[in-house]
């Protein structure tokens, strides 16, 4: 009679493994974001530059929050170009006040109170403004 009942763990254990691989295509959370690459050239701004902005900006940068206007929800690529003041100059990366932020020349770093980018994902923010900041 005791060996059948189900004891919680034999199927507990397998259905919580289901869902945590099942979720894995879910809305990264900002530590996972930190394994996310951006290639060393033909930085796209709708698969990477969008990316980064979802996973450790809009949480801000949605437009509705009361100390910046700056809106980084997609499609956001006219909202960042013609912010003012202007936030990229394009093939400028060291005198684009985006860059200046997420390097912390400028303070606060953003995004704020968290942690910084990765190395690669700051190299290739710098990258797409260099090739031209084009909506690609
Ligand atoms: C926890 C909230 C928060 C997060 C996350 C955040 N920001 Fe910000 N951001 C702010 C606030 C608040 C300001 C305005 C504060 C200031 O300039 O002193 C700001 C200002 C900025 C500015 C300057 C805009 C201006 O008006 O001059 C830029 C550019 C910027 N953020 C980019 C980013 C980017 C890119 C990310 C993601 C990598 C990010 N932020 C993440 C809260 C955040």
């Amino acid at each position: 009679m005791g060996n059948r009942i189900l004891r919680p763990k034999t199927f507990l254990v397998p259905l919580i493994l289901i869902l945590a691989l099942g979720c894995k295509d879910e809305f990264p959370s900002e530590q996972d974001f930190s394994n996310f690459l951006f290639p060393d050239s033909s930085v796209s701004y709708g698969l990477h530059v969008q990316k980064l902005f979802d996973a450790r900006c809009i949480r801000c940068h949605n437009g509705s929050h009361p100390q910046t206007d700056l809106d980084l929800i997609s499609p956001s690529y006219n909202k960042l170009m013609n912010y003012q003041p202007r936030l990229v100059l394009t093939r400028d990366p060291d005198n684009s006040i985006l860059i200046q932020r997420l390097a912390g020349v400028i303070t606060p770093r953003m995004p704020l109170n968290a942690t910084p980018i990765t190395e690669n994902q700051l190299n290739g923010m710098r990258q797409w403004v260099l090739e031209g900041a084009v909506n690609n």
